[in-house]
């Protein structure tokens, strides 16, 4: 017990001094909203936006939002480090060449997947132009790629940058093509990440070039021209899979690397929860796990606790705090290990996130509240005594009196917490102006003490 606790607060202060001296790690933040994405591409077939995302201790993620519009093509990347992808909306197909196996997997809205680092992949978008835009919320662990100077390389790389970078002689040699054929793929404008699929236009502009990359990388062709081992993996999906819990309040889902194989051995592993209206995920903390969460439909509060110090307190500006916030669809929320947690509902509309968390393998939450809570597995008198209450009684009172677990009701709740939160912001300004006219004064008196 007592070398657990040690562990702890080691942990903490050590995530805590990573944030403080680290000037060159931007501070953490748990709210990472839709409008702080950056965009990267923007084309008339599709776009990518990103952010990053901090755990305010070791880890560091790149989160990328790919639209596609109907019949298009991501040109083919090669992944620096791991890529996990949920399919929010439409359908495509996503190629990959790994060391040992090349596969094509048909995706569509709920589906999860990983593809390892050193994996190259393209995506094509389902070609019916009535048909939705494919939208794909890609995460990259960016701990692999990070290196301990600051510098950071992206997440992957494209195809044709490391083609074209060779001399051209060497190119002629390497791929034993003529010297036009060469000069065709060299000297070209390079495509953007996003083109259109044109491989039944023979007569667009570009098109005998692209076709040329593609033919070299074995894009487009009926099969793809590898003689290796060809296996036929499957996505896990969200929506035909049974939940892990599921009450009336909602359901929650996290997926392991038994229920998708493609897991195996990854750091990151997919959740998603759905809780309907005026609802909440009782407080509870990941004790090996940083989660970080996408609101894919409707809003929510989120609230968290910070564990190092209860009162809220901020400690030479770092950023370890309770905070209460609002998310909306297409925000990014973060929460750290060991901070306590709880999302809730309003009372007018579901809403749902899709997550992945860190080291999710061994990780189990632990509930405050609820019939699984940890408290009710401690002994009544000493949590009376953690809680200063008059006697176990009371705390019996308050830990039975809870029949559901995990995804509890919670009426109004949301709004309140809103509420409160205007009222936090407020107390706090009043607070910042009554901390600085005591400053004024303080330097008034030492002024009229020196005279
Ligand atoms: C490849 O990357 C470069 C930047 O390194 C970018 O300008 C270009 O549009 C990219 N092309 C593709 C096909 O992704
Ligand atoms: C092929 O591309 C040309 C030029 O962009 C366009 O006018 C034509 O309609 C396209 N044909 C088909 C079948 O998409
Ligand atoms: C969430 O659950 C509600 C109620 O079961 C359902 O109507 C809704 O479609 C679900 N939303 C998603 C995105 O799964
Ligand atoms: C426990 O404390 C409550 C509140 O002070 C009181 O009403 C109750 O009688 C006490 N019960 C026992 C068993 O002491």
């Amino acid at each position: 017990m007592k070398s657990k606790a040690v562990v702890l607060v080691g942990v903490i202060l050590l995530c805590a001094l990573a944030t403080i001296n680290g000037e060159e790690r931007p501070g953490f933040s748990p709210l990472v909203t839709k409008e702080s994405r950056r965009t990267l591409t923007l084309t008339e077939s599709g776009g990518i936006t990103a952010v990053d995302v901090h755990d305010g201790c070791r880890g560091s993620y790149h989160l990328q939002f790919i639209t596609l519009e109907p019949g298009s093509l991501f040109l083919p990347v090669l992944l620096h480090t791991d890529m996990l992808f949920y399919v929010h909306t439409g359908r495509g197909t996503v190629t990959y060449i790994s060391e040992d196996e090349t596969d094509e997997i048909d995706v569509v809205r709920g589906d999860v997947y990983r593809l390892q680092q050193g994996t190259t992949f393209y995506v094509r978008s389902h070609p019916d132009p009535t048909r939705e835009k494919l939208r794909v919320h890609a995460i990259f662990d960016k701990t692999d790629i990070e290196d301990p100077l600051g510098f950071s390389v992206s997440a992957y790389s494209n195809l044709s940058d490391m083609v074209r970078g060779f001399d051209e002689k060497v190119l002629q040699s390497g791929f034993g093509v003529s010297e036009e054929a060469i000069r065709g793929l060299k000297w070209v404008p390079t495509p953007p990440s996003i083109v259109p699929t044109t491989h039944e236009n023979e007569t667009e502009k570009g098109n005998r070039k692209e076709g040329m990359l593609e033919a070299l990388l074995g894009v487009g062709g009926p099969t793809v021209v590898m003689n290796k081992k060809t296996t036929k993996a499957k996505p896990y999906n969200f929506f035909k899979a049974k939940p892990d819990v599921a009450n009336r309040n909602g359901w929650s889902t996290a997926v392991t690397h038994e229920d998708l194989q493609a897991l195996e051995g990854s750091n990151l592993a997919p959740f998603m929860v759905n809780l309907t209206r005026g609802s909440m995920m009782g407080p509870h903390w990941n004790p090996r796990a940083t989660e970080i969460a996408v609101v894919i439909h409707g809003q929510g509060m989120v609230q968290m606790v910070c564990p190092g110090d209860p009162s809220g307190k901020v400690d030479g500006g770092f950023a370890c705090r309770n905070a209460k916030f609002k998310v909306e669809e297409g925000d990014a929320f973060v929460v750290p290990r060991f901070h306590p947690m709880t999302q809730v509902s309003y009372n007018d509309d579901t809403f749902v996130f899709v997550g992945f968390s860190s080291m999710a393998g061994n990780n189990h939450p632990r509930f405050l509240a609820g019939k699984s809570s940890v408290l009710r597995a401690l002994d009544r008198d000493v949590v009376a005594a953690s809680f200063s209450a008059p006697n176990a009684s009371t705390i019996e009172g308050l830990l039975a009196s809870q029949g559901e677990s995990i995804i509890l009701a919670c009426t109004s709740c949301a709004e309140e917490l809103e509420r409160s939160m205007g009222e936090d912001v407020e107390r706090r300004k009043e607070e910042e102006e009554e901390r600085k006219r005591a400053e004024e004064d303080a330097k008034k008196r030492e002024v009229e003490e020196a005279r």
